[in-house]
């Protein structure tokens, strides 16, 4: 079976990473994945600045490209293919990654691949992987997106439900900032919600006894800045007794509802396997709650791993592979674009 060595760069958004992998369509072996993190320079403006992202994105990449050649003991004669996140993302940000990757591939006289983040994430369950990529109904929660897909193999795609508004990572992101909780607000959510009570307050389902497999988050972002006005008329600012209880209230109506509707569209196609990917599913009481509703519905479940779970170049390595090894190489001429949609083939039931 033919192998590749691909060199990986994704700088869609706010982390700069790198990675080398060496694989065939079965399995793959990460030589090395860095990443360069720029959360603390964004937290003060609480988002993503885009002018300094992509400044610190031009700044991080070569040395990280060095640092992850040499962890992986290799030189740039032995990559076969250069690779690069295409979109979406920050286009200022984009441009980075993809035009850098461009210039080793061109430099090189190897092949250059344009890569979809959100392959990245909805493939990335399969890195570690020894049996290559299998059918599997995808719940892909990021800070941008929320999905779910029916994925039959690399390359074909089904999608059956898409967020209609807020992605579940940026309702995270969004009402942690009115309670006031750094950036981004996930990890920082689910750290006060494990001492809060997720029936302290009664926030929407949105959505969920609807027939479809679509989310709306923008509801309930909204019922939580009522229960803080609530609380407090002055400036919505919450009590700190209060937080851990609205924390766990609202990831419970999140988790509820992804939960729920993941298992319905597995039904719905007769699968037995789950995949969660992206950021969101770090969620620890997420990972829990799916663990808890697999067992009893008899279907297999797949969490990618911790290290593949937010932005990654890993994930975009891994896609590479694989179009690679089918010889999909994009031309030189190719450009980023942040819109970037995922070539799914739209399924409704
Ligand atoms: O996949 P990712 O790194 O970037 C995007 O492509 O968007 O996802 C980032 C999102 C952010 O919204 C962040 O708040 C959320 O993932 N996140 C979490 C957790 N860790 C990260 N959300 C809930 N619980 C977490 N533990
Ligand atoms: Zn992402």
């Amino acid at each position: 079976m033919s192998h590749a060595t691909i060199l990986a760069i994704e700088s869609s958004c706010d982390e700069t990473a790198v990675a080398i992998l060496r694989g065939n369509r079965l399995e793959a072996e990460i030589l090395s994945s860095e990443i360069s993190s720029q959360i603390d320079i964004h937290q003060e403006y609480g988002g993503v600045v885009p002018e300094l992202a992509s400044r610190n994105h031009s700044l991080a990449l070569r040395p990280l490209v060095d640092k992850a050649l040499a962890q992986a003991g290799i030189g740039l004669e032995s990559i076969d293919a250069f690779a690069a996140t295409a979109g979406p993302g920050l286009a200022s940000s984009l441009l980075i990654g993809h035009t850098a990757a461009k210039a080793m591939a061109v430099a090189s006289k190897k092949p250059f691949l344009s890569i979809n983040h959100m392959e990245g994430h909805l493939l990335s369950p399969f890195i570690d992987s020894k049996q290559g990529i299998q059918e599997n109904t995808s719940l892909v929660v990021s800070g941008g997106h929320t999905m779910i897909i029916q994925t039959h193999g690399y390359g074909n795609y089904a999608l059956l439900g898409k967020t209609l508004d807020d992605a579940a990572g940026e309702a995270f992101d969004k009402v942690a900032k009115m309670i006031g909780l750094p950036y981004p607000g996930g990890p920082h959510i689910e750290k006060q919600a494990q001492s809060g009570s997720p029936d302290a307050y009664d926030f929407p389902r949105s959505m969920l006894k609807k027939p479809h497999l679509d989310f709306s988050f923008s509801g309930l972002k909204t019922a939580v800045l009522y229960t803080l006005s609530e609380l407090n008329p002055v400036d919505g600012r919450p009590p700190e007794e209060a937080i851990p209880d609205i924390c766990a209230s609202f990831q419970a109506a999140v988790i509820e509802v992804l939960v729920k509707k993941t298992i319905k569209a597995a039904k719905q196609q007769n699968s037995k396997f789950i995949t969660l990917s992206g950021g969101v599913s770090c969620n620890g009481a997420l990972k829990n709650a799916f663990e808890e509703a697999c067992v009893k519905n008899g279907i297999k479940l797949k969490v990618c791993s911790p290290a593949f779970t937010t932005d990654n170049a890993a994930m975009i390595a891994y896609v590479a592979l694989h179009k690679h090894l089918n010889g999909e190489h994009s031309p030189f001429s190719c450009d980023v674009d942040p819109n970037m949609r995922l070539n799914t083939l739209v399924l409704r039931k």
